[in-house]
């Protein structure tokens, strides 16, 4: 059995992440700073440090721990919110990845898996869709993505110089039972499920032909767990993890509303800064590299989680 460090875990991806290697029978410490996540998340049976994984204090009290892995999952997770504070997002998310990945090598972890963002890309011409990592310039479009963008490269460097197996997850769209439902600035099926629960209203902040990629959530710790078996020493993976499914905006308020068969009202208003306007991943590099496969339609998905939210 082993040890592992996941951070973030009192939200949504940690969570189900720590429940996981918990259940598997490994020692999970978690880190959170409660900014977005709840204790309640938390799984029974981890160590649970409160704080920022970028302050020292916080960091200093890892080092009694000898990890096979760190997963680090915690960060700000919107585009939208590092326009509010760009310092605090470079913090948060890039901050925290630079001493996470100190504390690995000064402690001996050998391995360090990284929740980044499809943000990163950008801008991606159509004709280069489903985009492949190798295959465009990263150009973000929100601070949120200049901060994941650069945690990748420190993963980098870290593997190139110090020999860590790193691996950076480009995390598209993920959903599904467990997203939080009151946070509405996070999340596009939650947000417009959220509201659609509430309101019987779904208000959607741009156009309906914009398009993503959605992954359901149990694809995604699979993802994790599998990425890090397959990651090597003085190696640096980068891989998408998303479906290779292009679906729109009005696709996600059609499923909703088929699902919950009532009344509800929808309007297209207004934009969100650092909005990509249309992005879906090739996951071939994943699947080829590691034998991750993403399993759940989007379809099967969707019910899964609004017989969650709805119950
Ligand atoms: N959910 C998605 O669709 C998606 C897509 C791409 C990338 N990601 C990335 O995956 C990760 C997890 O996303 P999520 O949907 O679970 O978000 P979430 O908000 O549910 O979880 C993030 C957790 O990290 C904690 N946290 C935030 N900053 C912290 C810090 N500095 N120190 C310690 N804890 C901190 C929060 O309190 C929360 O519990 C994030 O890094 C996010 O950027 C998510």
């Amino acid at each position: 059995m082993k040890t592992y460090l996941v951070t973030g875990a009192a939200g949504f991806v940690g969570s189900k992440l720590a429940e996981k290697l918990l259940k598997a029978g490994n020692t999970v410490v978690t880190v959170d700073n409660l900014s977005t996540g709840t204790v309640e998340n938390i799984p029974d049976g981890t160590r649970f440090i409160h704080g920022n994984c970028q302050d020292q204090s916080v960091i200093d009290r890892l080092y009694s721990w000898k990890f096979d892995a760190v997963f680090h999952v915690a960060g700000q997770s919107s585009g939208e919110i590092s326009y509010d504070d760009p310092v605090y997002d470079l913090q948060t998310n890039t901050q925290s990845t630079l001493q996470l990945l100190q504390l690995c090598l000064k402690t001996g972890c050998k391995k360090f898996i990284y929740a980044s963002s499809m943000s990163v890309y950008g801008d991606v011409d159509e004709s280069k869709m489903p985009v492949k990592e190798s295959e465009v310039m990263p150009t973000p479009k929100s601070f949120y993505g200049v901060g994941k963008l650069a945690s990748e490269h420190y993963l980098r460097i870290y593997a190139e110089q110090f020999g860590i197996a790193t691996a950076s997850l480009r995390l598209f769209n993920i959903y599904g039972p467990g997203q939080n439902l009151t946070n509405l600035r996070q999340g596009m099926v939650s947000i417009f499920l959220a509201q659609a629960l509430n309101n019987g209203h779904i208000h959607v902040k741009g156009s309906a032909d914009r398009y993503r990629d959605f992954i359901y959530i149990d694809d995604v710790v699979e993802a994790f767990e599998t990425i890090a078996e397959n990651a090597r020493e003085g190696e640096h993976l980068l891989l998408n993890v998303s479906s290779g499914v292009k679906t729109k905006v009005s696709e996600v308020v059609e499923s909703i509303i088929s699902e919950l068969g009532q009344n509800i009202t929808v309007q297209y208003e207004g934009s969100t800064p650092g909005d990509q306007f249309g992005i879906y991943g090739s996951p071939e590099a994943a699947v080829n590299k590691t034998n991750w496969l993403p399993k759940v339609s989007f379809n099967e998905g969707m019910k899964n989680m609004i017989s969650w939210a709805i119950c």
